[in-house]
């Protein structure tokens, strides 16, 4: 596996990589690898000539006073589990490479962004907007794999490509879960064994609200507030806890359609997210 720490590079080995008539997957990444990363690299490399990781903690997606500077970061390791995905490159630029003096661009999507996640971290899609821009800018990637747990960010993208006319396809991966639910995040290293062992109710809490809706409850209240129960045993206040459209996020008061439960939360010293599609039993 080759290791690209530069732009010019990075664009130069994709070039070559298309003049061989290869395709290239691209799995955008923060690093500090877990099984989610992991499930998404195989994807890639099973659908794909060439794989392209990128590792970039990227700056701009983080506000004032959050984790940027606690956010782990391991090269080598991380290094060590891609080379084991069968990943061709890891492009782990530095922040100056990906923002020199004077970057003065931002994208913003509207509407998609604005709700949820990007209520609750101001300027968040900004920056994965405009890292995301830069990555498929530089790689060409004729896929891109995004987890369905960043279910907001994969829509957030989906819209970016399209009105951009983006040559690229977006691949959404199944979110994967520790044994007892919890959704794999890098930021579970910030939990200690007491909100780690609370931060279940998260994934139990969105249990309950398809159990909810499984036994024929349509009405968005009675199937929020299953949830929020739950939630409420393990003494965690959501941040937000809501039904809302997959396809604009826009808010559902019942789920005769495919709906998105989305949740997010302060556990300990993490903030989580999790979801979960729910369908009405028919
Ligand atoms: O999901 C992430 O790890 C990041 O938001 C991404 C897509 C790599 C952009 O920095």
């Amino acid at each position: 596996m080759k290791i690209v720490h530069s732009v010019a590079e990075m664009q130069d080995t994709a070039a070559a990589t298309r003049a061989r008539g290869e395709s290239i997957g691209l799995v955008p990444t923060m690093g500090s690898f877990h099984a989610g990363h992991l499930s998404l690299m195989s994807a890639a490399r099973t659908q794909n000539d060439r794989v392209v990781v990128s590792l970039f903690v990227n700056p701009t997606q983080f506000g004032p006073g959050e984790d940027l500077a606690a956010y782990p970061r391991d090269l080598d390791g991380d290094a060590r589990l891609a080379a084991a995905e069968d990943v061709d490159v890891l492009f782990a630029p530095s922040a100056a490479e990906m923002y020199p003096d004077g970057f003065a661009t931002t994208v913003h999507v509207a509407g998609v962004a604005d709700v949820l996640d990007g209520a609750a971290r101001p300027g968040h899609f900004d920056g994965v907007a405009t890292v995301v821009a830069k990555l498929f800018s530089i790689v060409a990637p004729d896929v891109a794999y995004f987890g369905q747990k960043d279910a907001q960010q994969v829509l957030v993208v989906r819209r970016l490509v399209r009105d951009l006319n983006l040559p690229v396809r977006i691949e959404a991966c199944p979110i994967v879960r520790e044994a007892d639910g919890l959704a794999m995040s890098s930021r579970n290293v910030y939990l200690d064994p007491e909100a780690r062992a609370r931060a279940t109710a998260l994934n139990q809490a969105l249990s309950a609200a398809e159990a909810v809706v499984a036994l024929g409850e349509t009405r968005a209240e009675p199937v929020l507030a299953a949830a929020r129960g739950v939630l409420a045993a393990s003494g965690i206040d959501p941040e937000y806890l809501e039904l809302r459209s997959p396809d604009d996020l826009t808010p559902v008061d019942a789920v005769t359609e495919p709906a998105l439960l989305a949740v997010a939360a302060r556990v300990g010293s993490a903030r989580l997210i999790d979801n979960r599609m729910l369908e009405a039993s028919r």
